[in-house]
């Protein structure tokens, strides 16, 4: 159990006015949680203190190396006013994973856990009151070796910053455009496509960039070997209804094990759908595009909840999916899922854990 001090802000900031309009990532409460590492000393200092920029060395290794590692994860004010998280010891136990692949120490899946719990709970205020807000949640580790050797550092700061978020896209929840990308890979077996650290995303922005050129929301990576199967979107998992059954790519070291993703093909067997986690080719999607058998095509993510796609393109070819509405086995996910989320149904599964 962690002894975590806390320091209050003296200046508050105001709270947004219009939560309707408060987008994603854009604005920051008044503290951040940081808890310090060294060699020999482990993790100790955890404390919780205003919200402030880092004074770093310019020779730290994560500025040079990029040994950074973070999560996402989000807090729902339910109608009675609890505040409450969505799985969190799933986030936890995935920071563990990538930890383990950058060569971080890890944190007690507790410590990560009660952290995030006394953040929350001290930026109650924050927690947005509107349908389809909610607080995001941001924990990140990296390292603050001061060198230029290539090694893994013996300093780190884990800290976690929240920011009162809307919808991931400008679309919300209306379908999105999606490009197929297929000269520039994300992840390669033995890589770390599978863990959630700064370096994979900084590898996928200038494609994400093309794509958005284009009036694309963002590009569907292929594999990294024969870029012949897809595997995930630039923010998010994505699932694919072909002919009545859900494909989605495996998670075997290439792609991010999503806690959204996980929790939509949980829900989807519940109600007797046949999950196939796999291998499925662009080519083979496309075919049954042009046969009318393309159903459903939706991203999961925290960030992005679960987001209808109604075009890929891939090459030259379109498909269009559902005339362009989201489809009725997307609708019934994003419903359960907020639902449970934001506490208006039932939790069957005790994903939710009230902050208190
Ligand atoms: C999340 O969904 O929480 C993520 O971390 C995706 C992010 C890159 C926006």
């Amino acid at each position: 159990m962690l002894d975590i001090k806390i320091e209050l802000t003296k200046t508050p900031k105001a709270k947004p006015a219009d939560e309707s309009k408060l987008g994603f990532g854009k604005i920051f409460t008044d503290h951040m949680f940081l808890m310090d590492y060294e060699a020999g000393k482990g993790w100790h200092d955890p404390r919780i203190v205003p919200y402030a920029p880092f004074e770093l060395d310019p020779a730290c290794v994560v500025f040079h190396y990029a040994q950074e590692i973070f999560e996402g994860m989000k807090a729902y004010r339910t109608a009675d006013n609890t505040i409450q998280l969505f799985r969190p010891e799933c986030n936890a136990a995935r920071m563990q994973d990538s930890s383990d692949r950058l060569c971080i120490p890890k944190i007690p899946v507790e410590d990560y856990i009660q952290a995030v719990n006394e953040l929350v709970k001290v930026e109650q205020d924050w927690v947005p009151h509107t349908d389809g807000a909610s607080l995001y949640i941001r924990p990140f580790v990296f390292a603050t070796d001061v060198g230029l050797g290539v090694h893994a550092s013996k300093r780190y700061i884990f800290a976690i910053i929240c920011a009162p978020s809307g919808a991931y896209y400008a679309e919300g929840i209306n379908p999105v455009r999606i490009y197929v990308e297929d000269e520039y890979i994300r992840a390669a077996p033995g890589l770390t496509g599978f863990t959630k650290c700064g370096g994979n995303y900084a590898a996928s922005i200038k494609a994400g960039e093309l794509a958005e050129e284009q009036g694309y929301a963002q590009v569907l990576w292929l594999d990294g070997v024969e870029k012949k199967y897809v595997e995930e979107v630039g923010s998010m998992n994505i699932m694919f209804k072909i002919d009545g059954k859900i494909y989605t790519a495996a998670t075997v070291g290439t792609v991010l094990p999503g806690v959204t993703r996980r929790s939509c093909i949980e829900l989807l067997r519940n109600w007797g759908y046949e999950v196939i986690e796999g291998k499925l080719a662009i080519a083979d999607i496309m075919q049954a595009s042009r046969e009318g058998k393309l159903e459903e095509v939706f991203g999961t993510g925290t960030a992005a909840v679960v987001s209808p796609v109604k075009e890929l393109v891939w090459k030259d070819e379109h498909a269009f999916i559902g005339e362009g509405k989201i489809g009725p086995v997307t609708q019934k996910l994003y419903d359960t899922l907020t639902g449970i989320q934001w506490g208006k149904l039932p939790d069957p599964f005790g994903w939710t854990r009230v902050v208190k």
